[in-house]
């Protein structure tokens, strides 16, 4: 089959997903099967090889800038409504990992809070120190440590208009005083003012260099300052988010290609330049795919409203049609690599940084 063959196949089987033709089973089998390939492409015979290959791309990444263009981040995701996102996300309206322990009955407005209990825990938060939450989305991180440490004062930093609205007028709603938030893209951002501890949740995945990324980071970090970052991994292999060959539906769906990287849990352990690593841990998949599982059965629960809130933005039944399944088929993504090998390929790393002197 050639080149256009190939990519028409693609685009074919892309549209009968999301317009509904294809049955979950066999998306999320067709889903396991580029995870396959993944590994398969990633894997070395020898321990120097993947080291290699670790390091290249290290070196790949120290010469690019700190992200690509942010315009080309899909604004499917990041621009969602919040009627949207208040169905299909648990109360807190965080947009990245929940934590379920080992609890199997635990709901997802429960694990929620208990991850973001667990950054408060390891970034070692106490009341009263300066706060900056690097990429806020809606707010999780900084709403919920600025309720549960009174005398914190909380910087939020984000790159969408709405989602600066939302968390204004929720700390107006909570009657919080101390939370401010400042619409910046972080990566051209300039700023005197250092903070105590920083939280980045699940933002350097939309970040490459990141040797200039955690320099610009310290420099808001005061002396004795913590980072404590969260982000996808895989426990080996690192790669520029990229499709493997033709065939590779799976891996530009949700993401546009080179606007992702996806890294191994000891990928920023090279970049210590200008922070040090104080501790590290990784979490088992099974939680991040248990959340988009959870995503999922809320948009089903509630099907016909999601359709009624699709329609309202795209003024078309075909396309607020697609618009549902591309949902549906991101909570089957992340449900697939996640729980792949029950959690143990792809997982959350958690790294606390302080600053070099
Ligand atoms: C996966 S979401 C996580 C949001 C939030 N930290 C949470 O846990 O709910 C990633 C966030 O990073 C933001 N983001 C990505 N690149 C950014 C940039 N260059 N500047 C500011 N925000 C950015 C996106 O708008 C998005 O809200």
């Amino acid at each position: 089959m050639d080149l256009m063959d190939k990519q028409a196949k693609k685009e074919e089987l892309l549209k009968s997903m999301e317009l509904g033709f294809v049955p979950d089973e066999e998306i999320r089998k067709l889903i396991r099967i580029e995870l396959e390939k993944r590994l398969k492409w990633g894997y070395k015979p020898t321990h120097q090889q993947q080291l290699s290959q670790l390091l290249n791309l290290v070196h790949s990444l120290r010469k690019m800038k700190i992200a690509t263009e942010m315009e080309s981040l899909d604004s499917k995701l990041y621009e969602a409504p919040f009627s949207f996102l208040r169905i299909k996300l648990g109360s807190t309206i965080k947009e990245s990992c929940s934590y379920f322990k080992d609890n199997e009955s635990m709901t997802l407005d429960e694990a929620e809070i208990a991850m973001l209990d667990l950054y408060t825990e390891r970034a070692q938060i106490k009341d009263g120190q300066s706060v900056l939450d690097l990429g806020c989305g809606l707010g999780a991180v900084t709403l919920h440590v600025a309720k549960k440490y009174k005398n914190c004062n909380v910087t939020g930093i984000t790159n969408s208009v709405e989602q600066k609205e939302y968390i204004e007028g929720k700390c107006k709603e909570l009657k919080l005083s101390n939370v401010k938030v400042i619409l910046a893209d972080i990566t051209t951002h300039e700023m005197e003012y250092k903070f105590d501890r920083v939280f980045a949740i699940e933002l350097i995945e939309h970040m490459k260099n990141y040797e200039l990324l955690l320099r610009m980071i310290s420099k808001w970090m005061k002396d004795d300052g913590l980072l404590f970052i969260e982000h996808v991994c895989h426990k080996t292999l690192a790669y520029h988010y990229e499709p493997i060959d033709e065939d590779d539906w799976f891996t530009e769906y949700i993401f546009p290609a080179g606007t992702l990287t996806l890294s191994s849990a000891s990928l920023l352990l090279y970049f210590q330049d200008d922070v040090s690593v104080v501790d590290h841990w990784t979490l088992s998949g099974k939680h991040y795919s248990r959340s988009h599982e959870e995503w999922l059965k809320r948009i089903d629960g509630n099907i016909g409203a999601v359709k009624e809130i699709m329609k309202s933005i795209t003024k078309s039944e075909e396309e607020a049609v697609k618009l549902v399944n591309f949902w549906r088929i991101f909570c089957m993504c992340g449900g697939e690599l996640f729980g792949y090998k029950n959690g143990e390929e792809w997982m959350m790393s958690h790294i606390l940084f302080k600053k070099k002197l």
